[in-house]
């Protein structure tokens, strides 16, 4: 654990432990996965200010999101099947979050269900959802989540069809694994994650089996997922999901100014300039890249949050300096998880805290709230 330093050496540590088909769908994006490289490589152009002789003492790195108090602004991302990289996966990322202080998102592809990370919670999480064609299933989805008293729901926009991960179809992609060969030599050498799997009776798509009509089992789920992301979702049905909610509203998958002014005027609370981390078009800008544009565009019409290629605190505060009020990480969390239940996701919440207080102090400032455009060279 102690040589443990960076969100790098959890991945590779994830990497040995999680089964190839279940790294392999976190680790990758779509198509020739260019906007997947360019989310994290655009980081790195960008460079601090560094200033001396400051008192730097006092620090803090608590702020809010969506006005909920946060200990630092660095929210947990939706992924699906999040419980395929450890057993249980959502109830322990939930429960680190929690311990932490920072928000937890279930994604509506969860394997554990949102009863089942409400019952392991204290505090409220977020939701997102995806929008599917069986609206009955998609009410129902929204009124559970309002009776496990989620504080936001974060409604996807750029998934109305599948960006093609090529990984994916050449492992097979299911949950859980079918027997194949393959699958069973490379089980073999992952004792620990079987041992988890086979101990918890949460090994399919929970928010959805036995809830959507048709979904009895885990066979016709597959077919079911892949004919149900609804291609006709549009502007106007943001209104209706926001009035059956009736809480906090977290538009996600913003990348474009244009579309950023649009969802500001559908009153929602904040949007989330995203890519989906590079797994749907291929080819697209990196969020931070858009970033400075989309927030200026706004101004203070509607929050906005970023996330994509978020490997570092400094990374964080780059993207808080270009006008994020919030970040959420993905692959981190979840290569944390994969590398050591939920010990690891502490972990990668840790690393990414000390690199964002060190950098805070390096950069001559105490309160991460008064990060702005001038603590970058330009
Ligand atoms: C394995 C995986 C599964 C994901 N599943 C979902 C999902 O179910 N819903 C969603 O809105 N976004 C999903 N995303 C996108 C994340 O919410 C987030 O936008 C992205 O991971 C941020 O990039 P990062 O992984 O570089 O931090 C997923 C991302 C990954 C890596």
């Amino acid at each position: 654990m102690s040589d443990i330093l960076t969100i790098a050496d959890l991945k590779e540590l994830a990497r040995r432990k999680v089964p190839k088909m279940f790294f392999d769908y976190a680790d990758s994006g779509a198509w020739t996965e260019s906007t997947y490289r360019a989310n994290e490589e655009d980081f790195g152009k960008i460079k601090f200010r560094q200033r001396v002789l400051v008192d730097m003492s006092n620090r803090s790195l608590e702020s809010t999101m969506i006005g909920e108090k946060v200990a630092m602004p660095v929210a947990l991302a939706p992924t699906g099947l999040t419980g395929m990289q450890h057993a249980d996966g959502e109830m322990l990322a939930a429960k680190a979050a929690e311990e932490f202080g920072v928000p937890f998102t279930l994604s509506t592809m969860s394997i554990c269900s949102i009863e089942d990370v409400a019952s392991v919670t204290t505090k409220p999480f977020w939701f997102q959802l995806y929008v599917l064609r069986d609206k009955d299933f998609v009410l129902n989805l929204i009124d559970r989540a309002k009776a496990a008293k989620c504080s936001a729901l974060v409604l996807t926009l750029d998934l109305q069809i599948l960006g093609q991960r090529h990984k994916d179809i050449r492992n097979g992609l299911s949950a859980p694994p079918k027997m194949t060969l393959a699958n069973i030599v490379d089980l073999a050498m992952k004792p620990r994650w079987c041992l988890g799997i086979a101990g918890t009776k949460r090994r399919t798509f929970r928010n959805i089996v036995g809830h959507a009509k048709g979904v009895g089992d885990v066979s016709s789920l597959s077919s079911w997922t892949t004919e149900q992301f609804d291609p006709h979702l549009s502007w106007k049905d943001v209104a209706w999901i926001k009035e059956r909610w009736g809480g906090k509203l977290i538009l996600k998958g913003i990348l474009d100014k244009e579309d950023a002014l649009m969802a500001a005027e559908t009153g929602a609370d904040a949007i989330v300039v995203s890519n989906h981390g590079g797994r749907q078009l291929d080819g697209a800008a990196s969020s931070i890249s858009v970033l400075e544009e989309i927030a200026d565009a706004v101004g203070d019409r509607i929050e906005v949050h970023m996330d994509g290629g978020i490997r570092s605190g400094q990374d964080v505060l780059k993207a808080l300096c270009l006008g994020a009020k919030g970040t959420y990480i993905g692959r981190p969390f979840l290569y944390g998880l994969g590398a050591m239940g939920k010990e690891g996701v502490t972990k990668a919440l840790e690393i990414i805290r000390k690199e964002m207080d060190i950098t805070l102090a390096l950069c001559g400032k105490r309160l991460v709230t008064d990060m702005g455009k001038d603590q970058l060279r330009r």
